[in-house]
């Protein structure tokens, strides 16, 4: 191997390494259809847009007091136990990863 080829070949597994750490681990393996599912079959959307207006999005605020994955979950968790919706746990993880692929974006 040339010093060249050395160094591309370096970079690539570099860049892998931060594709996978992209996603924090908490989310790893989360089923993101099913929660961009329950987030259209709940209307979280519905209600933030009444709140904050525009596409509702804006009621996502990365850096604001949600400023960790698990912080994020958290958040999610605690919707579900003031709107009733007894989700399960891993339907609460998948809400979040989906929010935090879109919004938040931890890693
Ligand atoms: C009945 C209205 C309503 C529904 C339904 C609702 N939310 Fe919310 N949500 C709010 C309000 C109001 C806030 C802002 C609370 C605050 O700023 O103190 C909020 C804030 C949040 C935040 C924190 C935003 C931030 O960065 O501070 C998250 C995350 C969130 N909602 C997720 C969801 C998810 C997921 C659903 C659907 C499963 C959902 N919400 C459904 C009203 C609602």
């Amino acid at each position: 191997m040339t010093r060249r080829t050395q160094l591309s070949f370096l970079a690539a597994i570099g860049l892998s390494v931060a594709a996978a750490a992209q996603t924090p681990s908490i989310f790893q393996g989360a089923d993101l259809t099913l929660g961009e599912k329950l987030i259209a079959e709940h209307k979280c959307t519905a209600c933030h847009q009444r709140k904050v207006g525009g596409d509702g999005s804006a009621i996502y605020r990365p850096q604001g007091r949600i400023n960790a994955p698990g912080v994020l979950r958290g958040m999610v968790e605690q919707c579900n136990t003031e709107l009733n919706l007894s989700l399960f746990p891993e339907e609460v993880t998948a809400i979040a990863a989906v929010l935090n692929r879109d919004h938040y974006r931890f890693r």
